[in-house]
């Protein structure tokens, strides 16, 4: 694994730190919490990136590897990087690389603001459940542009601010209330799954983030929300 200097401001660090902790968990978190549906959002996710056979995909704040190990087992054929600044999470994806990855999978320890890539070096790029917890969104939605091929796309899944009023009540319990209880219970840190729900709060909504991502120079930017907006996709491309 190679690594990048990572940049630090104290929210980083704190997230980076609070990732540290749940680590060994998180994989079984994830599972329990989302009642396993995680796994076919990361599909649909994958589905709307369609990558080139034989080509370069980033998955950015890869974690453990979820997303970097089903985009192998959708296109062995596909060359996959994934990007994390934790150390730990990253640990986890090196064992389950060695465990079950089909095809070429690759991790670096780095920062997302600050992408360790030229321009114009991947064919493809993903971030799931992540992006309400950078610093600096736009940062990372510049530099996720910077280092897709012209025509490449981005595609970012997410929680999401379900528009309708009693659905999304419904939501904020479960999401605010029962996370943090069923994270403490599983995943091992109230702390922590009290904080990644809050992290949805100052997030911008669904519409929003299309705007930021046109703002960053994606074009074609649309959204997809699954489970009525409690979960969305966003997709923009780079301009050939
Ligand atoms: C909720 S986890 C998601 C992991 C994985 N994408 C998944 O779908 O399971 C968020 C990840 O983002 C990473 N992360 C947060 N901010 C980051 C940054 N600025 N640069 C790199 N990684 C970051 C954390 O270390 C953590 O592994």
């Amino acid at each position: 694994m190679q690594s990048a200097p990572a940049r630090s401001s104290g929210r980083s660090v704190y997230v980076r730190e609070m990732f540290a902790r749940i680590a060994p968990r998180y994989d079984a978190a994830n599972r329990v919490l989302t009642a396993g549906l995680d796994e076919a959002w990361r599909l649909r996710a994958i589905r709307l990136l369609a990558p080139p056979s034989g080509g370069s995909v980033l998955d950015l704040c890869c974690g453990t590897g979820d997303v970097v190990f089903h985009l192998l087992r959708t296109d062995p054929t596909l060359r996959v990087t994934g990007v994390d600044f934790c150390a730990p999470m990253l640990a986890r994806a090196q064992e389950r690389a060695a465990r079950e990855a089909r095809g070429a999978a690759g991790f670096i320890e780095g920062d997302v603001s600050e992408l360790p890539f030229a321009e114009s070096s991947f064919d493809g790029a993903t971030m799931a459940f992540s992006l309400r917890n950078v610093v600096d969104i736009d940062a990372v939605l510049e530099e996720a542009l910077r280092v897709l091929r012209p025509g490449a796309r981005f595609v970012n899944l997410d929680v999401g601010k379900p528009p309708n009023r009693a659905w999304r009540r419904l939501f904020n319990l479960y999401f605010y209330g029962v996370v943090p209880l069923l994270g403490g219970l599983v995943g091992g840190s109230r702390q922590a799954y009290t904080y990644l729900p809050s992290s949805l709060t100052h997030h911008p909504d669904a519409v929003h983030l299309r705007e930021r991502f046109e703002r960053a120079g994606f074009i074609h930017a649309e959204y997809v929300p699954l489970m009525g907006g409690a979960i969305t996709i966003h997709v923009g491309t780079r301009p050939t």
